[in-house]
């Protein structure tokens, strides 16, 4: 077994490969948050005279560089410390096949296609209404607005769930207040419960904010899991927090759930109402009805004698609303929620239902069920 550990000077090779294997053990990738050895990132381990040499498997194309000059370090050294002074390695990007091996051994949930199951918000027989928000930019008030009008149509006694969808920009939980984590019941994930809304996000599974590096066909198994993996029960609603503009994510969503109604975000600027038709023909060109327009950062309210400042200008909500031939559900007005983190349900992001935009929320969710229970 040791055979060609044994050099011509018949000075003993310390390691073979699996001893190599062993040593690297402790290796950890990065994005799927588990050995690489494990992943069988690390390849084609040859034990040579002159050496050692290896294929090392790279998940991410985001400073591939660095990546590479610290896991040569890495190997190097672990290597050095058993008396191997040469090692050679040839470094790869992972297919993508590869990368959907890699998923399937690391600590994320494995994709299953969509089944239709009880448990299931996309099965046939589902009596949920989605309502995807959607903008044409980012940090319009997509999140704040998903997450208010989930609440708005919880406090109007519906069964609501709310998809963070955003898995790379995932703020939902942060912005309910949410702290604690899901736990899993009879392999399903239970979601958390907030103000009467079943949340789930990429947030719960990502620890200390690590930035989300996966890309390309793992977002869209990453939402699958989140109908397909989750004990959500009956529900009247499923709200879905898009990601900002059309991309991937976007369409993904799209295709992924056809039935889904959209309601569109913007604020007053002109420029942004014309960025967020584009999302709006991105729902027209996939067949989902728009339900209605949301304009957010309207106007700012002076506190002390009522006077309306339209500081990013005016009409973009309402000219967007007639472009898409919908109707413009609110205006909701500039000022963050002001709630004390003292208080026992503090949340950072959600209007109380005594206050102006609290009530704002109530009349668009009014305005939702009306027009999806008609
Ligand atoms: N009406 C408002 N008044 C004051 N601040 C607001 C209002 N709406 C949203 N904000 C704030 O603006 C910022 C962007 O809002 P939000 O995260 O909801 O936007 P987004 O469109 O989801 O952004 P992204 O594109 O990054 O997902 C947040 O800090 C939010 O608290
Ligand atoms: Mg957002």
């Amino acid at each position: 077994m040791f055979g060609d550990s044994i050099s011509r000077y018949g000075r003993l090779l310390v390691m073979n490969r699996e001893q190599v294997l062993e040593k690297l053990r402790h290796l950890q990738d990065p994005t799927y948050r588990k050995s690489m050895v494990e992943l069988n990132m690390i390849r084609d381990v040859m034990v040579k005279e002159s050496g050692i040499a290896m294929s090392v498997l790279l998940s991410s194309s985001s400073d591939e560089e660095a990546r590479k000059s610290e896991l040569r370090a890495l190997i190097t050294e672990t290597l050095g410390q058993e008396g191997v002074a040469d090692v050679h390695i040839r470094f790869r990007t992972m297919s993508d096949f590869e990368r959907e091996e890699a998923v399937k051994k690391s600590a994320v949930p494995t994709p299953e296609p969509v089944k239709a199951t009880p448990t299931n918000v996309l099965g046939e027989d589902s009596k949920t209404t989605f309502i995807a928000v959607a903008s044409g930019k980012g940090g319009v008030g997509k999140s704040t607005v998903a997450v208010n009008l989930a609440v708005a149509l919880a406090r109007k006694g519906k069964k609501v769930g709310i998809i963070d969808a955003d898995i790379y920009g995932f703020s939902v939980p942060d912005m309910m207040g949410i702290e604690e984590r899901p736990e899993i019941v009879d392999q399903l994930i239970r979601p958390i419960e907030r103000f009467g809304v079943k949340v789930m996000s990429m947030g719960f599974f990502v620890q200390d904010n690590a930035p989300v590096i996966w890309r390309g066909p793992m977002l869209g198994k990453m939402l699958k899991n989140f109908f397909n993996e989750v004990e959500w029960g009956e529900l009247d609603y499923m709200v879905l927090d898009l990601p900002p503009g059309t991309g991937d994510v976007a369409l993904d969503v799209h295709q992924m759930i056809p039935q889904s109604k959209e309601i569109i975000v913007t604020t007053p600027h002109a420029t942004a109402a014309f960025v967020a038709a584009r999302a709006g023909a991105m729902a027209i060109h996939t067949n989902h009805e728009i339900i209605g327009i949301v304009e957010n950062m309207a106007y700012y309210a002076c506190g002390q004698c009522g006077h309306k400042d339209y500081v990013f200008g005016r009409g973009g909500g309402g000219k967007l609303a007639e472009e898409l031939h919908t109707q413009l559900l609110a205006q909701i007005p500039l000022g963050a929620p002001d709630n004390h983190p003292a208080e026992p349900d503090f949340s950072p992001s959600i209007y109380k239902a005594d206050t102006e935009a609290g009530a704002m929320y109530l009349e668009v969710a009014d305005a939702v069920i009306h027009k999806c229970e008609a």
